[in-house]
């Protein structure tokens, strides 16, 4: 069965590039660890079911995560993506859903992972700035590479700017992502991530305004 689970704590802007994507799915359920995130409004409007599971209701860590996985499996999902979900999930949690839990990342990674990409970036005088969709391993924003879009960074670039063009990519690279996924098209080699039938120019997508 297709089911997919989608964790989110905020915005929700990439659990929406994924709910309106145009592939085949039997079941889409959204669970937030934030009450107030604005994804979940988004959400209900798809008829997704939504689900709250707040973090501040347990003693630590290991026991939220244990919960989060609890409700996860009652769902039986092929596929858990992280689609802006703010927390850092503790190794037993990581190594259940091995090869099964997919991240977006402000950056091209393994540059700048972490908080305030963008603005660390633009502190760094980087050119090139982009996203990544990865699989999560247990050390942060750190995993095989599934795949990746660049930008250019502008000479007038401000942390807003530079964060809104590098989203319109990330609305572009995850639900690619999650479809090869989903079309049983990912192979994992190592650390190194294989998509049958798709060229290379596929995973690694450039912008326009990159000179060719
Ligand atoms: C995105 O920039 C994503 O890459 C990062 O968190 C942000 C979440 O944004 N992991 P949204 O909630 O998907 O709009």
């Amino acid at each position: 069965m297709k089911s997919l689970v989608i964790l989110i704590s905020g915005r929700g802007s990439n659990m929406q590039a994924l709910l309106e994507a145009e592939f085949y799915m039997d079941r889409i359920t959204v669970i937030s660890n934030n009450p107030a995130a604005e994804g979940l409004e988004f959400a209900k409007k798809y008829n997704v079911e939504t689900i709250i599971l707040d973090h501040r209701s347990y003693p630590d860590r290991e026991t939220f995560d244990h919960a989060l996985a609890e409700k996860i499996d009652t769902y039986q999902p092929k596929l858990i993506a992280l689609a802006g979900f703010m927390r850092i999930l503790s190794n037993s949690f990581v190594q259940r859903y091995q090869g099964r839990l997919m991240n977006i990342h402000p950056s091209l990674l393994p540059a700048f992972p972490g908080l305030k990409t963008h603005a660390r970036v633009l502190q760094e005088g980087i050119k090139i700035h982009g996203c990544t969709v990865h699989f999560v391993t247990p050390t942060l924003d750190h995993g095989p590479i599934v795949i990746q879009a660049a930008i250019p960074v502008l000479p007038n670039d401000t942390e807003a700017s530079l964060a809104a063009r590098v989203l319109l990519q990330e609305h572009r690279i995850f639900p690619q992502a999650v479809q090869w996924f989903m079309e049983d098209r990912i192979r994992l080699e190592g650390n190194r991530v294989e998509i049958s039938d798709c060229c290379i120019c596929e995973s690694a997508l450039y912008s326009p305004g990159l000179p060719e």
